[in-house]
């Protein structure tokens, strides 16, 4: 969808010419070309733009006017007077996809403006905004009129003066958004359409495509491996579960990195049937599981050098058929740890502690990072716009929160002292899947904990943020895609 360009403005003739402009502390703000400082002088004049962050002017130039510009539609699209960061040019890409899909704009070309800030951040964050704000999922919408929904941007193409390096973050940006897309796409897909065979296939099909090995664990093998948590919890569903693994090997001497993601493609709450007002949100309940997989895509695609990876994602449905697993029942963990299964809705740490002591024991990882939409607690305690983080691993924790600040994902450490595991503790089994009301997003981590020994490991609860999101430009309505990205950029800024 992004391209560099050669042409820049003065020949642009196509549909929608953007620039961004600074807010001036006074006077008017300046794109840098005389006719388009001209009207916007106008403009501001009538104090109708100042160039404000999220302000925008649309113009329609005259055409053969002596010295006009010859595109159609020009846009102007303000970045207010604060520091420059990659999350504004971000929300300025995504800015200026709606506004081009508003209008009637099949193709765009974009200034980049010559401004006091990293040029490649600048550049990364905009093909970002612009590829993760054109984003929308139609697929089972049957009245395909691109043009009464008037959504046919096609083509993004930038101009920067000084084009070094710009093809490249270029197309950094774009691979890093278009993976959280795909990853929006997975979880907007209606239960009946996504499956647990659906990671397989997409799992499949990304080893295919990029090189990398994909196995996939059948029910018989869970059997033989003695996976119990994936097993009883899909013992109420119709389909069988599957286990998901993809590796992506570097070099043998790089650390390894072992990510694993719930896939739960639907949480009924099972016998422990969840409330029916919203229940049809609990399809998202895999974003976990395709957040891990899309990061492998984006890794992958952009040939990052630093990690081997591998990626888990146990993925099953959690239904209350009549084989269901019933409050009270005893399962027995990979690895042999016995769980009293009370509530049978807090399914994903069963399927996560399968997956991470698996994961741990055959491939040795340096360090172990787990995605999961795993308590509504987060969101009484974060809301929708931090995820949440538990880890036993400072340096993982540093790295991970500084990620997620780059990638506009930003998360919130929790704590994970030893006498939340108290909560937990059974009569009759080594562990109980539940503790008390009170700090459930702990206590869910302090289970999870259970199952990674000493290995490095830090745990993401995004069930406030997978989806309801906080609201930007790029940020849809729906999944958001979270944790690609920051995935993303942990594996690309990894040293030592
Ligand atoms: N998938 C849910 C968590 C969830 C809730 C995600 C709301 C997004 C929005 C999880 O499997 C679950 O049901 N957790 C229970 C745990 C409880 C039974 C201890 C919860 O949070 O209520
Ligand atoms: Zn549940
Ligand atoms: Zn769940």
């Amino acid at each position: 969808m992004l391209q560099l360009s050669k042409v820049g403005p003065r020949s642009y003739s196509g549909d929608l010419l953007v620039y961004l402009a600074r807010q001036p502390g006074k006077g008017s703000p300046r794109c840098g070309a005389g006719p388009v400082d001209e009207a916007v002088r106008r403009v501001h004049a009538l104090g109708d733009f100042s160039g404000k962050e999220g302000e925008h002017l649309l113009l329609y130039p005259e055409k053969g006017k002596q010295g006009a510009p010859s595109a159609k539609r020009i846009l102007v699209v303000g970045l207010g007077k604060d520091e420059l960061n990659r999350d504004l040019f971000r929300k300025a890409g995504g800015t200026i996809a709606s506004l081009a899909m508003k209008s009637k704009a099949r193709e765009l070309l974009l200034v980049v403006p010559d401004l006091d800030s990293d040029m490649l951040e600048m550049v990364e964050g905009l093909s970002e905004g612009i590829v993760l704000g054109a984003y929308r999922f139609k697929k089972y919408k049957t009245k395909k009129d691109p043009e009464a929904s008037g959504e046919m941007l096609q083509q993004a193409a930038l101009y920067a003066a000084d084009s070094k390096g710009v093809a490249k973050a270029l197309k950094l940006g774009e691979i890093a958004a278009q993976a959280a897309c795909k990853a929006r796409d997975m979880a907007n897909e209606p239960g009946n359409y996504w499956g647990p065979g659906n990671f397989s296939e997409y799992g499949r099909q990304l080893a295919v495509a990029h090189g990398m090995t994909c196995t996939v664990l059948d029910q018989a093998r869970m059997k033989k491996l003695g996976m119990g948590g994936i097993l009883g919890v899909n013992q109420g569903s119709a389909r069988p579960p599957e286990m998901v693994i993809l590796e992506y090997a570097v070099k043998p001497n790089a650390p390894t990195l072992l990510l694993v993601g719930k896939g739960l493609t639907f949480d009924s709450g099972g016998i422990s049937l969840k409330p029916g007002a919203g229940m049809e949100e609990m399809k998202y309940d895999m974003c976990g599981g395709a957040a891990v997989l899309c990061a492998m895509q984006a890794v992958a695609q952009a040939r990052l050098k630093g990690v081997n990876l591998v990626a888990i994602v146990p993925a099953t449905e959690n239904l209350p058929g009549p084989a269901a697993m019933k409050p009270g029942d005893v399962i027995t963990q990979y690895g042999g740890k016995t769980v009293e299964v009370v509530n049978t809705d807090a399914e994903g740490r069963l399927i996560l502690a399968d997956a991470l002591a698996y994961g741990i024991k055959k491939y040795k990882p340096d360090m172990v990072i787990d995605v999961a939409t795993l308590t509504g607690a987060v969101i009484v305690g974060l809301g929708h716009h931090r995820t949440g983080l538990l880890s036993n691993d400072d340096n993982l924790c540093d790295r991970l929160l500084a990620s997620g600040m780059r990638s506009g994902e930003p998360l919130w450490r929790l704590p994970l002292d030893p006498e939340y595991t108290k909560q937990l503790k059974s009569e009759i089994a080594d562990l109980k899947n539940v503790g008390k009301r009170d700090g459930g997003t702990i206590t869910a981590a302090a289970f999870l904990k259970e199952f990674v020994g000493e290995t490095p490991w830090a745990h993401l609860d995004i069930a406030g943020t997978a989806w309801d999101f906080t609201e930007k430009s790029y940020i849809p309505k729906g999944p958001s895609g979270i944790a690609v990205r920051t995935l993303f950029d942990l594996v690309r800024n990894w040293r030592g």
